[in-house]
């Protein structure tokens, strides 16, 4: 075990109808002129947004509106989110939607609090003073970053994806209302899923530093999402699994699975966000993708997590090696993203990166982990080629 800090200040407001109480959230928090900040049209067709705006009104709260957040979502709504807070002096930012949307407004609100380029945060030359504050209604179970300290943004300019983390973007309350999540096309419910799993999993695959209690509740946390996953995959309105799949995804990613570790490993996230930042797939589908070329490479550095994984999680065969049992483990989690219907390479995304382009997907993942990553198993530039590699190869 390693000495931590845990620090997860998001108020959750867990249940049916919840959303009706934003304006009374908003104002709890302090806001009075606020930006709704949202994406494509989902909100809008579902009747939230105006559910949304109707308790703002309740609450006598004033608010402008900003959409079209889109996922991997951009740089350049988010200048444009900046300008319109600074020009109607937004004092607080809702985000109606998903992790997109969420991660647009934590940006919009770091560059609204701060002086000089937003961008500079995700190149990592500064870092932030302040933020405005921020609130959630959740429409997807996925990102977690409704109790994140952390935010993606993607650069057009080369299809630069990047991340930056701060307690200051953490949101001060999340509206949870697993209704909400029924309207979602079943393959976005499926890469939610699936990187809920890969946010606990990320922490789970280290070589230094863990704690009983954690695994445990990472281990109950991945069979429980792993199981509601399979039930939403046949009956996608079960109200039961979208409740546990939704209050799964914000604790998988609030730092509760990584207490005691070293923060885990995150190489399949890495190399996920060249791959969204270059050919724009979905986050949890690119990390399907990815994910099996990974294990394989590096599960025999990380044996004993792999076994365990294998038996606890995936309550494999316990028959045979360790090394058998660990590489059972990794086919049962293919075998997982099968039945909800998650790729386990990268043509199955839909896509065909030449030789050229898996390397530059390399290079700019090393370029953004400064050299080199990896709890489970270092990697360097040449190791995120050859994994890129095998994913193509499935
Ligand atoms: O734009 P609308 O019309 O709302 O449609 C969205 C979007 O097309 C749709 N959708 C959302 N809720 C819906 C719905 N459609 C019907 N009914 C609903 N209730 O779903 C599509 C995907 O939305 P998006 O927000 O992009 O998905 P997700 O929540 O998976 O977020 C993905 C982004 O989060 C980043 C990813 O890299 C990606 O950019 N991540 C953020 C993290 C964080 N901040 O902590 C951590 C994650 O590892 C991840 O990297
Ligand atoms: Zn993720």
């Amino acid at each position: 075990m390693l000495p931590f800090q845990y620090y997860a200040p998001t108020k959750v407001v867990f249940g049916p109808e919840r959303e009706k109480e934003t304006g009374r959230l908003v104002r709890e928090f302090g806001g009075k002129k606020v930006l709704i900040h949202y994406g494509g049209g989902s909100v809008i067709r579902s009747g939230l947004l105006e559910r949304v705006k109707a308790s703002l009104d309740a609450e006598g709260i004033a608010y402008w509106e900003l959409a079209g957040v889109v996922p991997n979502p951009r740089l350049s709504l988010v200048y444009e989110g900046i300008e319109l807070c600074r020009k109607e002096g937004v004092d607080f930012i809702l985000a109606v939607g998903g992790g997109s949307v969420i991660d647009s407004a934590k940006a919009i609100g770091y560059g609204t609090a701060n002086e000089g380029d937003v961008w500079d945060f995700f190149e990592g030359k500064r870092k932030a003073d302040a933020c405005t504050p921020l609130g959630v209604v959740l429409t997807l179970a996925a990102a977690g970053s409704e109790m994140s300290s952390s935010c993606v943004i993607t650069k057009e300019e080369g299809g630069l994806k990047r991340g930056y983390g701060s307690d200051l973007g953490r949101p001060r309350f999340a509206v949870l209302n697993p209704q909400l999540t029924a309207t979602l096309p079943d393959y976005q419910t499926a890469c939610g899923c699936t990187d809920i799993c890969m946010h606990t999993m990320e922490r789970y695959f280290t070589n230094s530093g863990t704690m009983e209690i954690t695994d445990r509740i990472a281990e109950g946390l991945l069979c429980t999402v792993m199981e509601n996953a399979l039930i939403l995959a046949k009956d996608p309105q079960n109200a039961d699994a979208r409740a546990e799949v939704m209050w799964a995804g914000s604790l998988s990613h609030n730092g509760l699975t990584g207490c005691g570790s070293d923060g885990g490993d995150w190489m399949p996230h890495k190399l996920e966000h060249e791959l969204s930042g270059m050919f724009d797939v979905a986050h949890g589908a690119g990390l399907a993708a990815l994910w099996g070329s990974w294990a394989r490479y590096v599960y025999l550095d990380c044996l004993p997590r792999f076994k365990r994984f294998a038996l606890r999680v995936m309550h494999v065969d316990c028959e045979g090696t360790d090394e058998e049992i660990a590489l059972r483990g990794i086919e049962a989690v293919e075998q997982f993203f099968g039945k909800i219907g998650m790729p386990i390479s990268i043509p199955e995304l839909g896509i065909t990166p030449t030789g050229e382009e898996l390397s530059e997907l390399a290079r700019k993942c090393a370029l953004g982990v400064g050299g080199s990553k990896g709890a489970a198993k270092r990697l360097y530039e040449a190791d995120m080629l050859r994994i890129y590699q095998a994913a193509m190869g499935k």
